[in-house]
């Protein structure tokens, strides 16, 4: 059996994750009956209900589960209590619990989704760049201290801190990715300042004679986010540090116009984490408009890699690129400003209509 552990969240997280579930019951038919699913609470709904953002209930389910499907969690209502309360630190601790090292997070233009692109068309329509950032290390857990000095003048410190292993593991899934697409694999790091830096860009030239058939360069973080807008054609596989590939994943989410459609793997030694990359969205929560398709083509990713089932995810992502490209459906947020636009639930029967 295979145990799915689903965490709608907060804001739209609910109903972008019943609709994935939704796809995936129907793209798996017969099968479904080796699925599990199960529902269990995460973010500021957590804090509301048990007064944490992660409960003892959920990681005991986290541990136990094949794969974890997540909506998105926070809210403008929970950002005032202290940084272990709040929705971001059930983010981060499920990440830690899981020990999901690698988020690989695709980027893809969708020919007829360009027109919202922030960049010009002939700059954007041939982006298809994989970032993965390490998700579990650097300077969101390193050691960090508030503390004030002698003279009374308050100090804060975060430390960006690596192991070779740690730094081995991450690079090792970008080899690999790169292996299976373009063979071009960009490290990125701020080597001509940081010593972790130089420690990561020795890791990876230790690797190269591993992987000879992948062209690797290095890259330093501001010139990629440099390159990004003005050249992103050019980036195959990215590989980065926690830090450096949360500002570089943001940038190049938006370089589509796409980014409702993006979705997001996390992935370790044992259960895989998948997830949209877009936010909670409290402003439409409830509302029934929000864009399943980031959740379901993260569905799709969970059964790839957590369940072997490439078929079924293609079976998936040919569906939702039918809607979006032929079909030309929009949710709100990819519709123009006088384009009609369909609500999560029928975005949703759509796909399944096309899962053929
Ligand atoms: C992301 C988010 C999180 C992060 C926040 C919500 C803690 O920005 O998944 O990229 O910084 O990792
Ligand atoms: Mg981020």
């Amino acid at each position: 059996m295979h145990k799915i552990v689903l965490l709608p969240g907060d804001g739209i997280g609910p109903d972008i994750v019943a609709s994935a579930v939704r796809v995936l019951r129907a793209v798996l038919k017969e099968k479904e009956s080796q699925f599990m699913f199960s529902h269990h609470l995460i973010g500021g709904t957590a804090i509301d209900q048990t007064g944490l953002p992660l409960p003892d209930e959920t990681k005991d389910a986290l541990l136990a589960a094949d794969a974890v499907l997540l909506g998105a969690v926070g809210g403008p209502k929970w950002d005032v209590g202290p940084g272990h309360l709040r929705p971001e630190a059930g983010l981060l601790g499920m990440r830690k619990l899981l020990g999901v090292y690698a988020n690989l997070r695709p980027v893809k233009a969708y020919s007829k989704l360009l027109g919202a692109s922030p960049l010009r068309q002939e700059v954007a329509k041939d982006v298809d760049v994989m970032i993965i950032r390490e998700l579990t290390g650097g300077i969101y857990f390193g050691e960090r201290e508030r503390s004030a000095l002698a003279s009374g003048e308050k100090y804060a410190k975060d430390t960006m801190y690596y192991t070779e292993s740690e730094i081995r593991r991450v690079v090792k899934k970008g080899f690999e990715a790169a292996q299976l697409r373009r063979k071009q694999l960009t490290s990125v790091d701020k080597a001509n300042v940081l010593d972790s830096s130089r420690l990561w860009r020795e890791v990876v030239e230790s690797m190269k004679g591993d992987f000879p058939d992948v062209t690797v360069n290095h890259v330093l973080v501001d010139s990629c986010a440099m390159h990004l807008v003005t050249r992103p054609h050019t980036f195959d596989v990215i590989v980065t540090e926690n830090l450096f590939g949360d500002i570089l994943s943001d940038e190049a989410a938006v370089l589509t116009g796409s980014i409702g459609l993006l979705p997001s793997a996390s992935l370790g030694e044992g259960a895989g984490l998948y997830e949209p990359i877009h936010g909670s969205a409290p402003d439409i929560a409830g509302l029934g408009i929000a864009n399943p398709l980031g959740t379901i083509l993260s569905a799709a990713l969970m059964l790839r890699y957590s369940f072997g089932m490439d078929e079924e995810a293609a079976r998936i992502e040919q569906a939702v690129e039918y809607v979006v490209q032929e079909e030309g459906l929009r949710t709100k947020d990819l519709a123009g400003k006088d384009e009609p636009f369909v609500t999560t639930t029928q975005m949703t029967d759509a796909v399944i209509a096309h899962l053929i």
